[in-house]
């Protein structure tokens, strides 16, 4: 008998990924509807019926340069109310949000998102990034750059672990009758120096017994090597396979070599679908998704990524590594440039091509277009190949693509033995596996 599959853990963003580009001219598309926070409300509900290990929601901090995406949809609110609004609504579902350790001060990291647990009974997830823009908005002309950004990163993480340990527990013993209330005792400050932060502490903020699972997203050397030491899962830019199954076996390498298990950091990519009933309607959806973007709009987000402007080439010029820049230290993400580096040395497209590539188009996200049944081939293949341990939904072109997205695909895995066919239990860590089962 053939082994059964490892279940995989889903994800879902709440950012409006299925109105970038033209969908949300749509007529269907409730673009209106994203001020109004039952939206996103009945959104995640929706995602926790089906049994979703997280909602999710990405967060920048300043406008992204000419040529990135810009999304409808309120992106610039803060994820971490939005998730706290949406626990008080569910009562399973795992709420990961973004938060930046370039921009927000340890100590208030730790309070916020360890008070985002306790309101959410352990529902809390922190995905780590270090940004990619917002300097501007912090009083600096320059990002600092990625390495410093990632120490920066790994101290802040040192620290918040070090205050998340003073926090007083929910469950600490009360005795009256003895003057004993110990989750009103402050424990000792942890007097943390470092190259980048001085806290005393300690938070004092109320704490829940459960793990908050931490999650990073930048697959640069340094950035794998942080999630090594850290994170209990990854949300990876993978657009096709091989790249994936080398990321996570590289990073089951690098957790091994720091100690850890090497299923220790969980690999999510995001997975972009563009959704139908038939193959024909899906790839009508992506066209006109992308219709309205214009080349010179393709040819400024390829000069973002990876640092070199092509407007003077003819469309049918083959690109080749030669013709790229090497990526200096200030480069805006290694991981995107990384990522499209590779691509022009195994294709050595023309410039028309690698213009209509989904990483210059969209994103360099894992994309299907075509019905839930391709969605689930693709999904059973890059599993039973080893590239991933789960994926993050990012549903494209229409509210009903996502409505598809949400119908199908877990149902449809839990039938295989591949997915949940409910919670077990209700913490955010438990939905990841990161707790014995006789632990709680
Ligand atoms: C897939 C992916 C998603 C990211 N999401 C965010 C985000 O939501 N907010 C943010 O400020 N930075 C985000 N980043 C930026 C990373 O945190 C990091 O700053 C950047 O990728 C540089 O790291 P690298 O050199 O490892 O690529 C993301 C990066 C990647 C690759």
């Amino acid at each position: 008998m053939a082994p059964s599959p490892s279940p995989l853990h889903i994800g879902m963003t709440l950012a409006p990924t299925w109105l970038s580009g033209d969908a949300w001219r749509r007529a269907d598309s409730q673009v209106e509807r994203l001020s109004d926070p039952a939206f996103f409300i009945d959104l995640a509900r929706r995602a926790e019926d089906a049994y979703l290990d997280f909602v999710f929601r990405p967060d920048s901090l300043g406008a992204p340069p000419p040529g990135m995406a810009r999304r409808p949809g309120g992106s610039g609110s803060d994820p971490t109310l939005l998730m706290t609004l949406i626990a008080g609504h569910t009562s399973r579902i795992g709420l990961l949000t973004t938060a930046s350790t370039t921009f927000f001060p340890p100590y208030i990291l730790a309070r916020m998102l360890m008070t985002l647990h306790w309101l959410s009974d352990g529902r809390a997830g922190w995905n780590i990034v270090t940004s990619l823009d917002g300097q501007r908005n912090f009083g600096l002309e320059r990002m600092p750059g990625a390495a410093e950004r990632y120490d920066q990163a790994a101290e802040a993480v040192q620290v918040i672990r070090a205050l998340w340990e003073t926090c007083p527990k929910a469950s600490a013993e009360i005795d009256r009758a003895a003057g004993l209330y110990e989750s009103a005792i402050l424990p000792e400050p942890i007097n943390h120096e470092g190259p980048h932060y001085s806290v005393e502490g300690p938070l004092g903020a109320m704490g829940h017994p459960a793990p908050l699972p931490l999650f990073q997203a930048g697959a640069s050397e340094t950035g794998r090597d942080f999630a090594a030491g850290i994170a209990d899962g990854t949300f990876a830019a993978c657009p096709d396979k091989r790249t994936a199954i080398d990321l996570r076996a590289d990073l089951r390498r690098r957790a091994v070599a720091q100690g850890r298990p090497a299923e220790a950091v969980r690999v999510l990519p995001g997975l972009s679908l563009f959704l139908a009933e038939t193959e024909a309607e899906a790839r009508d959806l992506y066209r006109d998704t992308h219709a309205g973007t214009t080349r010179a709009q393709k040819l400024a987000k390829l000069a973002a990524v990876i640092g070199v402007d092509f407007s003077d080439r003819e469309g049918s010029r083959r690109i080749t590594v030669a013709d790229l820049p090497l990526l200096g230290p200030d480069i805006r993400s290694r991981t995107h440039a990384e990522l499209l580096h590779r691509k022009i040395a195994q294709s050595e497209p023309s410039l028309d091509e690698l213009l209509d590539a989904p990483e210059v188009m969209g994103s360099a996200h894992w994309q299907v277009i075509g019905t839930p049944g391709h969605a689930m081939d693709a999904i059973r293949d890059w599993a039973d190949a080893g590239a991933m341990d789960g994926f993050i939904l990012f549903p494209g072109g229409s509210v009903p693509c996502l409505d598809l997205a949400l119908s199908t695909i877990p149902a449809a895995l839990a039938e295989e033995g591949r997915f949940r066919q409910d919670y077990q239990r209700g913490c955010f860590a438990d939905h990841l596996g990161m707790r014995e089962p006789e632990l709680y």
